[in-house]
């Protein structure tokens, strides 16, 4: 089996490749400074010929709908138009828990953009050739959003009540959907319902940086009131953000 990782230098794309390899599993992987442009469209035919299985880990930093939109509906188009034209099994896209759903999304534009590349993806590909492996949020997100929305030493999280897990375990689910036999949807959540402003607190009381954090009202009372939490998802991850703490943080 050959699997392309698109966006294979991100945070989960890094973990998802060290785990297929780790199965022995042939990996390509797929980001701008390998040649492959997604969102323009360029590399995208040569990277996918002689590939069974893609899995888009793509990824842009916005809260703009504007741009969200643009940005995965295009990315979601090319990798569809060259998963045909390359006769590729199946496409995996790796969407989140929830962010599809107007009801969750109305405020939050990058959530907006999800909900477009979930729509492009199942307008132009068969249900048989089209997997989503829909996340909660990882820990790791609120490290990614003190380090964007930081101002000397405060940094700034939104209340987010979700059910977080680590990218390691979230990779582990992705690469149990490239090897399933099934191309059923996944949806995996941690073990616990948290907010995601109190994680981005005690990250940054263990590392010492930033001095403080706030969580701030951002995106709509649905993501802070537990529109983001998973009624029944088919995996749960086992890793507690406790023990992801101590291991980021273990001497
Ligand atoms: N963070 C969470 O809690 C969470 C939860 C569930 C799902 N997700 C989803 O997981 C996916 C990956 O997120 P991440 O945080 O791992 O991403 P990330 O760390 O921001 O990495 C983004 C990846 O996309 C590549 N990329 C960006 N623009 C590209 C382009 N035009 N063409 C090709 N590659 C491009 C980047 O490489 P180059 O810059 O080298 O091109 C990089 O490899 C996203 O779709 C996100 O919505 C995230």
């Amino acid at each position: 089996m050959k699997v392309v990782v698109l966006g294979a230098s991100g945070e989960i794309g890094t973990e998802l490749v060290k785990r297929l390899r780790g199965q022995g599993i042939e990996v390509s992987e797929a980001h701008r400074s390998t040649g492959v442009d997604a969102y323009a469209g360029t590399g995208l035919d040569a990277a996918l010929t002689g590939a069974d299985v893609v899995v888009d880990c793509v990824n842009v930093t916005t809260t703009s709908a504007r741009k969200a939109v643009d940005f995965f509906g295009t990315v979601a188009r090319n990798v569809s138009a060259a998963a045909t034209t390359a006769g590729v099994r199946r496409v995996v896209c790796l969407s989140i828990i929830n962010a599809a759903d107007p009801a969750v999304n109305a405020k939050f534009g990058y959530y907006q953009g999800k909900a477009e590349q979930e729509r492009v993806y199942a307008e132009t590909l068969p249900g048989h050739r089209l997997t989503f492996v829909r996340s909660a949020q990882w820990y790791e997100l609120a490290r990614q959003m003190m380090s964007s929305l930081r101002l000397g030493p405060v940094a700034a999280v939104p209340h987010m009540r979700c059910r977080p897990l680590s990218a390691a375990d979230a990779a582990a689910a992705l690469a149990d959907a490239v090897t399933a036999e099934s191309n059923d949807d996944v949806e995996v959540a941690g073990p616990d319902v948290l907010d995601l402003a109190d994680i981005g607190k005690a990250i940054a009381q263990r590392s010492g940086s930033p001095r403080w954090v706030v969580g701030i009202r951002f995106g709509g009372a649905a993501v802070r009131d537990g529109g983001l939490v998973p009624e029944r998802p088919n995996v749960v991850a086992t890793t507690t953000f406790d023990q992801w703490l101590d291991a980021e943080f273990a001497a």
